[in-house]
């Protein structure tokens, strides 16, 4: 490379012819060389003149005036080389300064920067630690003890960001996240990079868990009863649907703490002391994080025993009103804790069967299917779940058969009345206008009157069509005749 240059120089010295000037000013110097390097590297700065002037001193010269290094060149006509060992303080803008007879001149600066190979790269999380709400904002900055001409790629649970990302933003060496959702919780890592031509070096931070947190969803209450000692006691539960933990419940009997029982990450037990059917105060829970106090719907602390059920029975229909199933529900005016069982024909049936099924707990029984083998008294039962010892509570028997026609409801009757009544107009209409015609015909017929009477028919016909389903009055007839028999 150095031989080429100067063999180059050689040729442009010979072209121009060699002149060695003796008077007027000197010219100017051409510093070259490299514009980056690594740091601990040497680099190669080369200084020449367009003319052979001797004897010269060279200077290499840094920032404002710094002389690093001076050469005197007693043959001249050769370029000048510096050598230099770079270091971290390397970086700046260079000189070639030439010195002859008396006189100075300074050569254009050289920009020189110095990349420090990348080392020591960290996370630094705001806030810190890197635990927040959903919906708040976080940044990570990639930081490095040593390193310039950095360029920065990011990992989020070992998948790498690419710029631009639909969940982050990034910038310079800094990650940031508008608005927190569970999806931007994980591991984060930063790799700083310098590059200089085909030599690359990397250094990554270590991992970075951004925790974010749910809100706290409003705490419900419920409570079961248990029998303890002589009486019975609640077992009451605070607990949020969602939220991250650590919650903290309280639970507050008419406004006063009552001590907690057991707890679980959302949800926490109480247990009090109750009097069956008795009032024993309001209840209401609270819940608690760093940022969030909630309270629940508040809920008197009472305990109804059930009283005697009724069953009510709904009919469910298909479109061409055959009765495909009952649904029977089994009806309470008071009871906290009701137990449901069902009987039929006075004998307990049981929870599954073919052509029934429980629902809503044994409060609901749906038949299905009814056919002669479960036509019959259906009837429900009731108790206090909590006491083993109660006895049940039956309600009176409601007779469920097999129809296989819907007693027709009001505005079907009034519907088929009206068609009846049609019939019987226009129908009566035809007779009377028959008998014109027939006696006319006796009188001296044609062939025009027998059209006509025909097309009279057929007008009539038609309007028994247009009044809706001629065939479907008479069927509703039948149910009605049927219902009354
Ligand atoms: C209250 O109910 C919870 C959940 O069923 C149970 O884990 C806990 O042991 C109960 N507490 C008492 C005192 O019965
Ligand atoms: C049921 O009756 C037995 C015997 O009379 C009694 O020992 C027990 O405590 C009762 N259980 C309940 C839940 O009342």
């Amino acid at each position: 490379m150095g031989k080429n240059l100067g063999f180059q120089l050689m040729s442009v010295l010979l072209l121009a012819g060699v002149i060695t000037k003796t008077g007027g000013s000197l010219p100017r110097p051409k510093l070259t060389g490299p514009s980056i390097a690594y740091v601990k590297s040497t680099v190669m700065f080369e200084c020449k003149l367009s003319e052979t002037l001797s004897p010269l001193t060279y200077e290499l010269v840094k920032d404002s005036g710094e002389v690093l290094q001076t050469t005197d060149d007693s043959q001249g006509g050769q370029p000048i080389t510096f050598s230099l060992r770079v270091n971290e303080k390397s970086e700046g803008q260079y000189y070639c300064r030439v010195r002859a007879r008396g006189q100075t001149i300074t050569s254009h600066a050289l920009i020189f920067e110095v990349v420090i190979p990348v080392r020591g790269t960290h996370l630094v999380s705001d806030p810190d630690p890197p635990v927040i709400y959903e919906g708040k904002r976080f940044t990570l900055s990639c930081h490095v003890s040593k390193g310039t001409h950095l360029a920065y790629i990011w990992y989020h649970n070992k998948q790498k960001v690419t710029s631009p990302s639909s969940l982050h933003r990034l910038s310079g060496n800094t990650l940031t996240v508008d608005r927190a959702t569970e999806s931007h919780a994980g591991y984060y890592v930063c790799t700083a990079t310098n590059q200089m031509g085909n030599i690359s070096r990397a250094s990554s931070s270590l991992e970075v868990n951004v925790v974010v947190k749910k809100h706290l969803s409003a705490p419900t209450l419920s409570f079961t009863l248990y029998h303890y000692g002589s009486g019975y006691h609640a077992n009451v539960s605070c607990r949020s649907e969602r939220g991250s933990p650590p919650v903290k419940f309280q639970l507050l009997l008419d406004g006063k703490d009552v001590p907690v029982q057991q707890e679980g990450p959302l949800e926490a037990w109480f247990t009090l002391p109750v009097n069956v059917g008795m009032d024993m105060g309001t209840l209401q829970c609270r819940a608690e994080n760093d940022v969030q106090q909630l309270l629940s719907d508040p809920k008197d602390l009472e305990v109804v025993p059930v009283r005697r059920p009724s069953v009510v029975v709904e009919y469910l229909q298909t479109a061409d009103y055959v009765v495909a199933a009952a649904l029977l529900q089994c009806s309470i005016n008071s009871g906290t804790f009701p137990l449901f069982s069902w009987s039929f024909n006075h004998s307990s049936l049981p929870s599954q069967g073919h052509s029934h099924a429980f629902t809503l707990h044994g409060k609901s029984l749906i038949l299905t299917d009814i056919n002669a083998s479960n036509s019959g008294y259906y009837s429900c039962r009731v108790r206090d779940s909590f006491n083993s010892n109660s006895s049940w509570l039956e309600s009176e028997g409601v007779l469920v058969e097999k129809t296989d026609f819907k007693m027709p409801s009001v505005a079907v009757i009034a519907v088929a009345f009206c068609c009846f009544l049609l019939a019987i107009i226009v129908g009566g209409a035809c007779c009377l206008l028959w008998s014109i015609k027939h006696e006319r015909n006796q009188d001296g017929g044609n062939n025009q009157d027998v059209d006509s009477q025909e097309q009279t028919n057929t007008e009539a016909d038609r309007t028994m069509l247009e009044t809706g389903s001629e065939p479907q009055a008479e069927e509703t007839d039948t149910v009605v005749v049927e219902v009354e028999v």
